[in-house]
């Protein structure tokens, strides 16, 4: 029979032991570790572990992990930042429950914190041959398991994802990797014989952002004041508070744009305003546009869902486009092989919590069969 003070040695060790300790050392060979998350990529649903070969390769994480089908991978907490307070340890018989609050940083740099009850329990020879986990599993799902999301609600994300302009955080910086990410996910989006014919130019050089925002200023001065017709892009009315609300908005981030960390301009290739060389001068029928077009907004829109999904925000702007040639010579892509879809700035937002985008309701803009 092990002692009390065995048993405590063990449970020590087993938080606060070295990091070359193998915990499996202090298990029997027939262990058995519940584990309530059932999300473990290797194991999905599986709460129950047993044996030193399963627990070591799916709780401990020594097996590769498959890359799950949505292409995330874990983000494991890195085990040189760990800490454990509030450690609250109690003992009777066989059994010793040990609970506290494990703080870590992730190996993606994200803070981890956590609330954890263990339950062990001891054989005769004094290894564990039971263990309960018990821990915060939304907490642990969302923060490791989910990658770096901040929202994973896809109607959400679908309806609360904005053209922020005032919320950009000016002062956080956003690390290349997240735009990277965003971007392998954008990629996925339908293009025209999937040529994927276009390119994403991203600008986080202050020199340039300061350039590209002059630019924008100047293409909205043209804008402003250019010459009034009948049509209604140009009686748009302003009087509404809604649309004085959107036009502060739209001179706030002209006044800020250089300060937003990076600014994207999509390209897409071939032209269909005529202004292309050879066969393309004639291209310029809804069929050439509508394949040019959609093959890249759908990759854009995809964009900026998975920058909303990430704590990230960008708005929708077509300005520039007034003055396309001037960005296209500063960012060196030919005007006459590539047309720009307009500028996007990106940032982290100020807070998660957007409404619902205002929009008429969806049974007055669609019809079945008769429109
Ligand atoms: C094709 C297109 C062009 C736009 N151009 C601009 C623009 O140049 N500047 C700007 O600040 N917002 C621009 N917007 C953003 C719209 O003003 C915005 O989407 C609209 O007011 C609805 O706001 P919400 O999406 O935040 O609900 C544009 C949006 C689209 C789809």
């Amino acid at each position: 029979m092990a002692t009390r003070e065995q048993q405590l040695e063990v449970v020590e060790q087993f938080f606060g032991g070295p990091r070359e300790l193998d915990r499996l050392s202090l298990m029997s060979d027939d262990v058995e570790w519940w584990n309530g998350l059932g999300k473990f990529p290797g194991a999905p649903g599986q709460t129950v572990f047993r044996g030193k070969e399963e627990i070591g390769a799916q709780v401990l994480g020594r097996a590769p992990a498959p890359t799950p089908p949505n292409g995330r991978r874990v983000d494991r907490y890195d085990l040189a930042t760990v800490s454990f307070d509030d450690v609250v340890t109690i003992d009777d018989g066989p059994y010793v429950f040990r609970q506290h609050t494990y703080r870590a940083t992730t190996m993606g740099g994200r803070p981890y914190e956590n609330v954890y009850g263990f339950l062990f329990r001891f054989a005769d020879d004094g290894l564990i041959d039971r263990i309960w986990e018990h821990w915060g599993t939304l907490q642990a799902w969302e923060t490791l398991f989910q990658g770096p999301l901040a929202l994973t609600d896809v109607d959400e994300v679908l309806q609360t994802t904005p053209s922020v302009r005032k919320r950009l955080d000016l002062e956080r910086p956003v690390p290349r990797e997240v735009i990277q990410e965003c971007m392998d996910i954008a990629v996925h989006a339908p293009n025209g014989s999937n040529q994927q014919p276009y390119r994403f130019v991203f600008v986080d050089d202050p020199d340039t952002r300061g350039e590209l925002a002059g630019i924008y200023r100047a293409a909205m001065s043209d804008f402003v004041n250019r010459p009034r017709t009948e049509a209604p892009e140009d009686n748009v009315d302003r009087s509404s508070a809604q649309q004085q609300r959107i036009a502060e908005s739209v001179y706030f981030l002209a006044e800020h744009l250089q300060e937003v960390p990076v600014l994207c301009v999509p390209f897409v290739a071939g032209r269909t305003d005529g202004n292309g060389p050879g066969a393309q001068a004639d291209r310029t029928d809804t069929f050439w546009q509508a394949s040019r077009w959609g093959s890249v907004i759908p990759t854009l829109w995809s964009l900026m869902l998975a920058l909303r999904s990430r704590g990230l925000g960008s708005a929708w702007t077509t300005l520039t486009l007034v003055r396309e040639r001037e960005v296209a010579e500063l960012l060196g892509m030919p005007y006459d092989q590539w047309m720009q879809a307009g500028l996007f700035p990106v940032a982290y937002t100020k807070g998660l919590d957007f409404r619902i985008t205002p929009r008429r309701p969806a049974t007055e803009v669609m019809a079945w069969n008769h429109p």
